[in-house]
């Protein structure tokens, strides 16, 4: 199997999906790499890096993709990108088919066999695989660094020869692994941490990170995948009115919550926003998905009643060494799994083919 790395179009993405440390493991499995010239550049990675681990190198998009028999995508792919696919090839990217219906179409009728790296299953066995475990540890982290960066207040409580510093009160809300990372992140700078989330499991996680659960007194259901399910009209109202009473005491509130192919819900208002002290910092991870805030500004940084809102939709392309590296041994893993003896192998009755596979030669 050789599989291509392409250099994103997206001019803000930094990121690359395989870094050469990854290119010689394949290599010992017999899985090849061919990358596009300065596909890993602004991840840090040279062209002379990936040939030194036995990749080729290709100088065009287009030679890049006729070398290979698969390709490595990090951003969900365009129609025009997809047809430049070679007809019956594979592809490994970020889809969101739930609601890309075209796109998944699009990939049918042009025989690639399509899988979704965001819809692998997220179970014990695929754990190595889960870019968006991955990612989402990346983003969480450097969300709190951010805030940490825009606070015109310290973190840490500080005693010191003039006055003792209170530690900045953080407030996280939806607690899956973004959140889990923002509150380690947290609490490791000195913050006096609290959390939120509509899943009941995540109280006890909260607290074994050494934060507080906040209790609003709402509770959401959970779907089997293990995401949540959206909470109805009155409970969302509810958990804005509940929130509004208490974000007015926070330095920082980093919000993560979000529901898998819904926009993401709506936690604070304006008015609650405007509650909050001069100078205090919301970081909304989930901006891409329109926001859990109603003031940011999806992809900005923006100040809005005296509060920074921080939108950026690539939090983990900013951090593009540790999130390459991290990405690449979960599509390493990835790639060996489905082809193990180099060969990419449909088997149905493995939960990760059927769960990622949304596009095949056969459909
Ligand atoms: P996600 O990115 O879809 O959502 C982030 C968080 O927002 C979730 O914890 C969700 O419950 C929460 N949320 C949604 N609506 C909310 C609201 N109105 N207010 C507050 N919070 C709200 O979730 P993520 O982080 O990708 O994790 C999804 C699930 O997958 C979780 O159950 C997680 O534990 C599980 N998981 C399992 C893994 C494994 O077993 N290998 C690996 C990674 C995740």
């Amino acid at each position: 199997m050789k599989i291509a790395v392409l250099k994103e179009a997206a001019s803000h993405e930094r990121r690359v999906p395989i870094v050469p440390d990854s290119v010689k493991r394949l290599g010992q499995k017999k899985i090849e790499v061919v990358v596009e010239a300065g596909a890993g550049e602004r991840a840090l990675s040279s062209d002379a890096d990936y040939t030194k681990e036995g990749a080729t190198i290709e100088a065009t998009h287009a030679a890049t993709v006729a070398a290979a028999d698969a390709v490595m995508r990090l951003r969900i792919p365009t129609l025009d990108e997809v047809a430049l696919l070679k007809e019956g090839s594979t592809l490994f990217a970020p889809l969101l088919p739930l609601v890309n219906h075209d796109l998944v179409k699009a990939l049918a009728a042009r025989k690639v066999t399509s899988f979704a790296v965001d819809f692998i299953p997220r179970t014990t066995v695929a754990q190595m695989m889960d870019v968006l475990s991955s990612q989402a540890t990346a983003a969480g982290y450097y969300a709190v660094v951010l805030a940490a960066a825009s606070l015109p207040r310290f973190f840490p409580m500080l005693i010191t020869a003039a006055g003792t510093i209170a530690p900045a009160t953080l407030l996280v809300l939806g607690a899956g692994v973004a959140g889990l990372s923002a509150i380690g992140a947290g609490k490791r700078l000195g913050a006096r941490v609290e959390a939120f989330d509509v899943r009941k499991v995540v109280k006890e996680q909260v607290e074994s990170l050494g934060a507080v659960f906040l209790d609003l007194g709402i509770r959401g259901e959970e779907t089997a995948g293990g995401y949540a399910a959206e909470l109805t009209p009155e409970q969302q109202a509810q958990q804005q009115a509940e929130l509004q009473k208490r974000i007015a005491g926070m330095d920082v509130v980093i919000t993560t919550a979000l529901i898998p192919g819904r926009p993401a819900p709506k936690l604070i208002t304006a008015e609650a926003v405007r509650s909050m002290r001069a100078g205090s910092v919301v970081v909304d991870l989930a901006a891409e998905a329109g926001g859990n805030c109603e003031l940011t500004s999806p992809g900005e940084v923006v100040v809005r009643e005296n509060v920074t809102l921080v939108g950026y939709t690539d939090l983990p392309s900013q951090m593009a060494w540790h999130a390459s590296q991290l990405l690449s041994r979960n599509i390493a893993t990835l790639l060996q799994h489905l082809a193990p003896k180099a060969e990419l192998t449909l088997d149905w009755a493995d939960e990760i083919t059927a769960g990622a596979c949304v596009a095949g030669k056969e459909s």
